[in-house]
């Protein structure tokens, strides 16, 4: 299991129950790296997206005790239902978000893609600092780049003490 995050200068991931930036070059990276596969979600994000509606051409698992079952996504109120739904999965399966999500399988992710955006997003939702996280360490650091008026870079991050599902 690998997570994929965007994060700000402060490690700040989303403001309002929204994402802080339109960022089209981190959008590309993000669907071309899920699709196919299976992402891993908490109610908030699914009810950030548009309509409320799962994202397309992935299978959609929602952490939740609140939302109710569709048949474009499947809904687990527990770690244990979620690791084994996880288990189920043939692909590889991404973390997506949010805050609660992300500290909840961190833990458990062998890799986080972060796209760091050089901003403060005045976010009130945060990631765990990976700088700061003596499990983790830069595996790589890409070039900036810039995607609508925004400098980011893709990094990679490893986790050198996997827990086991
Ligand atoms: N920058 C990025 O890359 C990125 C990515 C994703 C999200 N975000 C941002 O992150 C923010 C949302 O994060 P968040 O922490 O508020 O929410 P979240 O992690 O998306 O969802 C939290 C919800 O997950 C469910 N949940 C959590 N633990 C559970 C458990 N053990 N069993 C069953 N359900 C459980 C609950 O849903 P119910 O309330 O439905 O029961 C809980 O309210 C938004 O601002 C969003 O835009 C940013």
């Amino acid at each position: 299991m690998k997570a994929i995050v965007h994060v700000d200068k402060k490690w700040g991931i989303g403001k309002d129950n929204g994402l802080m930036f339109r960022l089209p070059a981190d959008m590309k990276f993000f669907r071309e790296t899920t699709t196919g596969n299976a992402v891993v979600m908490g109610g908030n994000t699914l009810r950030s997206f548009p309509g409320g509606n799962p994202l397309k051409n992935r299978r959609n698992i929602v952490l939740s005790n609140t939302l109710g079952e569709r048949d474009d996504y499947k809904i687990v109120h527990s770690i244990e239902e979620l690791f084994a739904a996880i288990k189920e999965q043939k692909g590889e399966v991404y973390v997506i978000g949010g805050a609660a999500i992300y500290r909840m399988l961190l833990p458990y992710c062998s890799e986080v893609f972060v796209t760091k955006v050089d901003a403060d997003g005045d976010a009130d939702t945060f990631f765990s600092n990976l700088d700061e996280d003596e499990n983790f360490s830069l595996e790589s650091e890409g070039e900036e780049l810039e995607t609508n008026g925004y400098k980011i870079k893709f990094c990679t991050y490893k986790n050198n003490n996997v827990k086991p599902l």
